[in-house]
């Protein structure tokens, strides 16, 4: 089993990689984990280059993270709430998926081949709704093939407790990686 895993947040020891680490304690297979942060991935210039091509010419990581796309059975988008969304570091990293919109018009088809489950972890300090941020999350996890989606897994009060101590947001990671196993 290999997942791949989105992380927006910017902070190395914070919620977001709080649950992510009790997260993989119950995964088994191989995880690969992106930072939107750290990763130096760029965002979309919107050259269009790839509406005729189908390949992203921007000459970063991102090229191994498409192949990871055509090969994973699980997709996993991890992230703070900033304003009511994701963190704009992850939407530049969303951005590069714009190749499987073309893609999908030209073909008639998704260009990616094998569909994927998917899951959305998100954590905030308590303002707002998360729906918006799950909603774009969703939206993203389709455009990577991912048909099977989880419920919204999210710690919404972290300024008061620390996700890693959200009892109920740790079972559902239990729950979440059944989900993630199962055949
Ligand atoms: C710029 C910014 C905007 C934020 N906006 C929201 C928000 O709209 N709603 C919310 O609940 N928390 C908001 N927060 C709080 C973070 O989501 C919260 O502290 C989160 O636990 C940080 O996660 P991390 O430690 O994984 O980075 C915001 C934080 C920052 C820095």
């Amino acid at each position: 089993m290999q997942t791949l895993i989105l992380n927006g947040s910017p902070r190395k020891n914070g919620d977001t990689a709080a649950l992510l680490s009790h997260l993989r304690k119950h995964l088994t297979g191989e995880i690969i984990e992106i930072s939107a942060y750290y990763d130096h991935i760029s965002p979309c210039i919107d050259c269009r280059k790839c509406k005729e091509s189908g390949i992203c010419v921007i000459p970063d990581k991102m090229r191994e993270i498409y192949k990871t796309i055509e090969t994973c059975d699980n997709i996993i988008i991890a992230s703070p709430i900033y304003f009511s969304e994701l963190t704009g570091r992850l939407l530049d990293v969303a951005s590069r998926l714009q190749t499987y919109y073309y893609g999908m018009q030209k073909n008639h088809g998704h260009p990616v081949k094998k569909s994927k489950r998917g899951a959305v972890l998100l954590v905030g300090g308590g303002e707002g709704d998360p729906q918006n941020a799950f909603a774009t999350a969703v939206r993203i996890l389709h455009y990577m093939k991912a048909r099977e989606i989880f419920p919204l897994i999210c710690s919404h009060r972290t300024d008061e407790i620390p996700a890693a101590e959200d009892a109920a947001v740790l079972a559902q990671l239990r729950e979440l990686a059944a989900f993630l196993h199962r055949d």
